[in-house]
């Protein structure tokens, strides 16, 4: 492999597949690896051009293997909610012992400052990050679009959206336009020490999402505001693990003061293009049921 090359992780993931999409449509001659854990992944990434590295966040010899020869690293944030600040330091050690030039992670909006329960786990990795004293770009992700058309479903047959972030305003973007956001940003060459606070503009809130959905589907969505905890033990009656359910509800309660909306244009300035529209994205869900 080139010493020019890329190694995106999670690359079996939603994320990644979307990242490795624009990296080979933006770079159709750089040399891209993706790090995966099951043969049947490296041979899907094998079939579509993409070099297999086999690597677990858990397993730090296997993540040095994987690091040979690469020069950046896409750092996906782990799934393991809660066990995510050792698995990314076990990815941060062995980039920094294979001495790649560049690590860039998809963290959350202002990670540094952010109320939220989940970000707790991206300030760490931050911190891990700076400390390790490697080149980092900080692709600090909104909340995705897709995460309010997870129960499209039951919206649609219940008529209601239920959340807890009252009047908060949130400025989302499809997992789409994060992924090139990040493609564009390992393809640059002054991507190193920067900050990007990526969302969508404009904002809005979960009553005007409802409002997006009715209009799009034909069919009246109310949205529906609930207490935090009532918001959580919905959530668990729809089937998510407890403490999962917890975290999303606090996640709609810190939204209600603001924490998941941004006037950073940083998104649209790096691709080139405004976000996908919410109704854009609506449609499209509705679309693909
Ligand atoms: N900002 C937001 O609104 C938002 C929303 C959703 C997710 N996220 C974050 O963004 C990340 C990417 O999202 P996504 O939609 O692409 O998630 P996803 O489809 O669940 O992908 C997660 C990826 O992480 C990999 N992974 C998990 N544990 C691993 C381990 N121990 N070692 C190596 N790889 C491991 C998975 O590999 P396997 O296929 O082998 O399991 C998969 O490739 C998520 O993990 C989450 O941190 C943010």
């Amino acid at each position: 492999m080139s010493s020019n090359s890329i190694l995106v992780t999670g690359a079996s993931g939603q994320l990644g597949q979307l990242v490795l999409d624009h990296l080979q449509r933006l770079a159709p001659e750089a040399a891209i690896a993706g790090l995966v854990r099951k043969e049947e992944d490296a041979a899907a990434l094998r079939a579509r051009g993409v070099e297999p590295r086999i690597g677990d966040y858990t397993d730090p010899a296997s993540l040095r293997s994987a690091m040979a020869g690469v020069h950046k690293v896409l750092l996906i944030s782990s799934s393991a909610v809660g066990q995510r600040v050792a698995q990314h330091q076990n990815v941060i050690d062995a980039a920094r012992d294979a001495g790649v030039g560049l690590i860039a992670y998809t963290s959350i909006l202002r990670a540094d400052s952010s109320p939220m329960i989940l970000a707790q786990e991206h300030k760490e990795t931050e911190a891990a990050l700076r400390s390790s004293g490697l080149p980092v770009t900080l692709l600090r992700n909104g909340w995705y679009t897709e995460n309010l058309l997870g129960a499209l479903d039951s919206d649609l047959k219940l008529g209601q959206h239920f959340g807890a972030a009252g009047d908060g305003r949130f400025t989302t973007a499809t997992r789409n336009d994060y992924a090139e956001a990040a493609a564009v940003a390992l393809l640059s060459d002054d991507a190193a020490g920067k900050v990007y606070e990526l969302a969508g503009q404009p904002a809005f809130t979960l009553s005007e999402f409802a409002e997006t959905l009715s209009a799009e589907a034909g069919s009246e969505v109310a949205y529906v505001d609930m207490p935090q905890e009532a918001f959580a033990q919905a959530l668990v009656a729809a089937g998510l693990p407890e403490g999962f359910a917890g975290v999303l509800a606090d996640s709609d309660a810190q939204a209600a003061k603001g924490a998941l909306e941004t006037d950073s244009t940083d998104l649209e300035t790096l691709i080139g293009r405004p976000a996908t529209p919410l109704k854009d994205a609506v449609r499209a869900a509705l679309a693909a049921r």
